[in-house]
């Protein structure tokens, strides 16, 4: 069974297009990465499931409703995580509490001990006295989740989840994101891609307004295999080797960093050649050639690109 059915989903802002004739399936139980670059329409879309903005043309269904019809049958079995929140100057427990008592028809030892589970889950109980204010930013991320997965929702949107984070803080997060999904569907956004890419199982890429792919990780995975992969190459002269790469047109991506050089390429063997032309001419020796994969960045790339040509 498929938790979300998007027909045509448009929504327009005065004059731009933000969501165009959007189709897509998100099947139950899975993780779903909702992928794009900055101002592709991923919050818009992700707002007119959670009904937080209607839509110009199209429908959808979420967990069976209609989104249109049915928003509060929605509402009691989904949380969401926005992209942006203010942190409130108000202590962890007692703020999910008072927010759930804004629109929830439960007692008041109900919300309580939802808050209590979802504070557990989160690993926030131990300092649910704390103010919310201040929390570290990954700390804030989680009491936000918290707040999403009140009632133990089957379904969470969670918009930019790692955004904005330090590496240990992103990392809790995905690790918190990998024991959430195992219990439920997951529809999260990301434009950082590398970043969502060990929880998501399904991905819809969307550009400016539209669908340029939905399928598996995995499926998304083998149809790049035949293309470019990166690699690292360390040597005595990264610059001078970066420089080389350029002049020869034999990379479409060069950029130096920490390690060393890491390139994309369609071929392997015309860098290889490359390189050993290279060291001919200049004397620059390669310490360490590998291929580092294609990791979603990549695949998204060459996506891009296909897409235009
Ligand atoms: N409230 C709004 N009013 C006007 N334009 C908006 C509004 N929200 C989003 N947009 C525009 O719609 C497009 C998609 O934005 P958004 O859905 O936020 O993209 P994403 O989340 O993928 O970065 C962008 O061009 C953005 O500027
Ligand atoms: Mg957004």
């Amino acid at each position: 069974m498929s938790a979300i059915e998007v027909l045509g989903l448009s929504k327009n802002y005065n004059r731009t297009a933000a969501v165009s004739d959007l189709n897509m399936t998100v099947p139950a139980n899975t993780c779903f990465g909702f992928l794009g670059p900055n101002g592709a329409g991923k919050t818009t879309t992700m707002k007119m499931l959670v009904g937080l903005t209607i839509p110009t043309r199209g429908s959808a269904t979420v967990l069976g409703y209609d989104i249109i019809k049915s928003m509060n049958e929605i509402r009691e079995r989904i949380g969401y995580l926005p992209e942006f929140a203010p942190k409130p100057n108000e202590r962890a427990l007692n703020f999910l509490v008072m927010l759930a008592r804004v629109n929830s028809p439960y007692s008041r030892a109900t919300l309580k001990s939802q808050a209590k589970d979802a504070l557990e889950q989160v690993e926030l109980w131990e300092i649910r006295n704390k103010k919310v204010s201040k929390f570290s930013m990954g700390m804030f991320r989680k009491w936000l989740i918290a707040q999403a997965l009140m009632g133990n929702p089957e379904l969470l949107f969670l918009d930019e989840p790692t955004a904005n984070l330090d590496p240990m803080a992103r990392l809790d997060i995905l690790n918190l994101i990998t024991k959430l999904k195992k219990e439920r569907t997951v529809f999260l956004n990301s434009h950082v891609l590398p970043e969502v890419e060990r929880v998501v199982d399904h991905v819809g890429i969307i550009n400016k307004g539209s669908l340029v792919i939905e399928s598996t990780l995995k499926q998304l995975r083998s149809r790049m295999k035949k293309s470019k992969a990166s690699y690292l190459i360390v040597s005595s002269n990264n610059e001078g080797i970066m420089k080389s790469l350029e002049e020869r047109k034999v990379v479409d991506n060069v950029q130096l960093g920490d390690e060393g050089v890491r390139v994309l390429t369609p071929s392997r063997e015309k860098l290889w050649v490359a390189l050993t032309e290279i060291y001919a001419e200049t004397g620059i020796t390669v310490t360490e050639f590998k291929e580092i994969g294609k990791d979603l960045e990549d695949i998204f790339l060459s996506i891009m690109e296909e897409e235009k040509s």
